[in-house]
């Protein structure tokens, strides 16, 4: 038995879940009987985001929505899913509100969209990487993870299964084997190891080429890693 499979059911909030991904992630994880706590700047905002989800994963998913702050407080998993440009300041600004213990999963990708640059391009981060940074930002006692960057927002908010392994990076393993756990509640996604937060850095690189290739192919790219024993695709 894993170590996490023991742990109470806890809210998941999903800090700037009124975009496309962090909208898709919920709805996947509010299908799969997760509970949900959508947070936004606005909290009438996080209630219709939250409200869409719910129409679309039935009346069975527990999903609600609230500002930011009051998310971070009501759960200790916390899913940040903010452009680059809002990252670190939106990190500063919830740092009272969350709780040590904590595990914070950031799916942010530094593009250089965020300084007039093109999406296709990656953009430097002195940290190494968007996780690195959020990392450096949040509380003692809070467990940085890096995640989900190479999944396609316009596939999450679909009903069929994605065509995408989830590599998971983290220098606490409890907290990256929990997240891998919830990557693997996705229909068609395999969470795989990617060993310690300093490897964010390559993986959300990644997502650079992906969008380029969107570009290029018309398409919504993903990744699949081969060649590993089975052990490590989970
Ligand atoms: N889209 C994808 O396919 C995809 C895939 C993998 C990873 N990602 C990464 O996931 C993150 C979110 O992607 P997205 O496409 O959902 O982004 P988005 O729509 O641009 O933003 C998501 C939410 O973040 C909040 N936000 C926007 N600017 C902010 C700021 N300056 N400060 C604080 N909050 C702000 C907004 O919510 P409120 O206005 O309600 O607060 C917005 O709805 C990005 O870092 C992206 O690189 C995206």
């Amino acid at each position: 038995m894993s170590s996490t499979a023991a742990r109470p059911i806890r809210p998941i909030a999903v800090i700037g879940g009124t975009g496309p991904a962090g909208m898709g992630l919920a709805l996947r994880w509010a299908h799969a009987g997760e509970t949900i706590i959508i947070g936004s700047r606005d909290a009438q905002r996080a209630q219709a985001a939250a409200e869409a989800i719910q129409r679309k994963a039935g009346n069975q998913a527990r999903v609600s929505g609230m500002e930011n702050s009051a998310a971070c407080s009501a759960a200790d998993i916390l899913m940040l899913t903010v452009p680059f440009e809002g990252q670190a300041a939106l990190l500063k600004q919830l740092k009272n509100s969350m709780t040590p213990g904590s595990i914070l999963i950031d799916a942010t990708v530094p593009l250089a969209a965020a300084v007039g640059g093109r999406a296709s391009r990656p953009l430097g981060v002195w940290q190494g990487s968007a996780a690195q940074q959020a990392a450096e930002l949040v509380p003692h006692g809070v467990s940085v993870v890096a995640a989900f960057h190479n999944l396609s927002a316009e596939l999450l908010n679909r009903e069929e299964p994605l065509d995408c392994d989830v590599i998971v990076c983290s220098d606490d393993s409890d907290a990256a084997q929990l997240t891998r756990e919830l990557a693997a509640k996705i229909p068609g996604v395999r969470a795989i190891d990617g060993g310690r937060l300093e490897n964010a850095r390559i993986v959300e690189n990644i997502t650079a080429l992906l969008i380029g290739l969107n570009i290029r192919h018309k398409g919504h790219a993903g990744i699949r890693i081969t060649g590993l024993p089975p052990a490590a695709y989970r």
